[in-house]
């Protein structure tokens, strides 16, 4: 078995900007009432004609730049996202080739706001028994596609974006952490949903509920099975949906404050896009150094969660 780690990250973030004033204009909301019941202020919203591709392309060059690595180098690209440009192609085979990763097998996943954890899953598997050396992940959202403008419950949550990771195979046999476990349960499918191909459709409520309890269960699990505590984790990345979920995340789990990244503020809920935008700001900011551990966490639709744990 290999040893892995993330070595780049990237993201990209359309550059209109929907505000809660613009929203009260929309629909029959205040900013108090988004502002108390989410934390969300602003979200990102993409253009027209601007495709989960193409945004995933944008992230995809940035991650390169900012990696070193070819994109010929890329041996296997995971595509993330619940809102494909189409049927098929896969937005994977789209970005591949947008990128020109002409060395890379790509293909996409669907598992929601848990597409990043998935991914890494995935890409774990690939990595640590030898069959690639080199893995991209993007996660790309146009939320703003499958939302209905005229639903106050569900338009004021989410938004565009774009980002993602490489992951490398360490030649070494390594011993640092890179452990996920990821869930679901299919009999939640209706409780949040794009039942009509149309919009989204989601009882915020129980949704809520349901979303606290499974992510503070799983990231207990985790903690236990890589023998840590929450001491031990440096800073802990969940999935930015509600700043009222990741509160009550952070008590639960007894995590100080200071050490949860929080910026649902600024891009609403992006699903899948959520955590490694989260991730790559992070990192710009310089609040990751070698050798942190990281704990990631996320819940969506399907149900479909799951946690990780890696070292920078
Ligand atoms: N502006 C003003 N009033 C509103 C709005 C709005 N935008 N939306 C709903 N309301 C009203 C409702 O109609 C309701 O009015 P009523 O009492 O007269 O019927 C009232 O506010 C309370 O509604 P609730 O749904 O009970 O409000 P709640 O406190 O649960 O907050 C919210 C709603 C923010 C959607 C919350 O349930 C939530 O965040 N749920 C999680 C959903 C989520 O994040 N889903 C994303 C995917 S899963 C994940 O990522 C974790």
């Amino acid at each position: 078995m290999f040893g892995i780690k993330i070595i780049a990250t990237g993201s990209y973030a359309p550059k209109k900007v929907l505000s809660n004033a613009d929203l009260e204009k929309m629909v029959d909301t205040s900013d108090e009432w988004i502002t108390t019941r989410t934390g969300i202020k602003n979200r990102h919203i993409a253009a027209k004609n601007e495709t989960a591709s193409a945004m995933g392309i944008k992230a995809g060059k940035n991650i390169l730049e900012k990696s070193g690595i070819k994109p010929e180098e890329i041996e296997l690209l995971v595509v993330a996202t619940a809102t494909p440009d189409m049927n098929f192609p896969s937005t994977a085979c789209l970005i591949q080739t947008g990128l020109g990763l002409k060395n890379a097998v790509a293909f996409d996943i669907s598992a929601a706001c848990s597409g990043f954890i998935y991914s890494l899953s995935i890409v774990e598997q690939y990595l640590k028994i030898g069959t690639y050396s080199t893995a991209m992940i993007i996660c790309t959202e146009k939320f703003s596609e499958i939302i209905n403008w005229e639903d106050r419950n569900t338009c004021i949550l989410f938004g565009d974006g774009a980002a993602g990771v490489i992951v490398k195979r360490e030649e070494e046999q390594n011993t640092s952490v890179f452990k996920n476990i990821i869930k679901s349960d299919g009999k939640y499918a209706d409780l949040l949903a794009v039942p009509d191909r149309k919009y989204i459709d989601m009882k915020g409520n129980t949704v809520f509920k349901i979303a606290i309890r499974s992510m503070g269960d799983i990231t207990t699990e985790i903690l236990k099975s890589c023998g840590l505590k929450t001491e031990d984790i440096a800073l802990f990345i969940p999935h930015q949906a509600n700043l009222r979920i990741i509160n009550a995340l952070g008590d639960l789990l007894k995590i100080p404050k200071e050490k949860v990244y929080i910026n649902v503020g600024e891009y609403g809920n992006t699903s899948a896009a959520s955590i490694p935008i989260a991730l790559n700001e992070a990192d710009e900011k310089g609040l990751i150094k070698k050798g942190d551990k990281i704990m990631f966490v996320a819940f969506g639709g399907g149900f479909t969660w799951g946690a990780s744990i890696i070292e920078w």
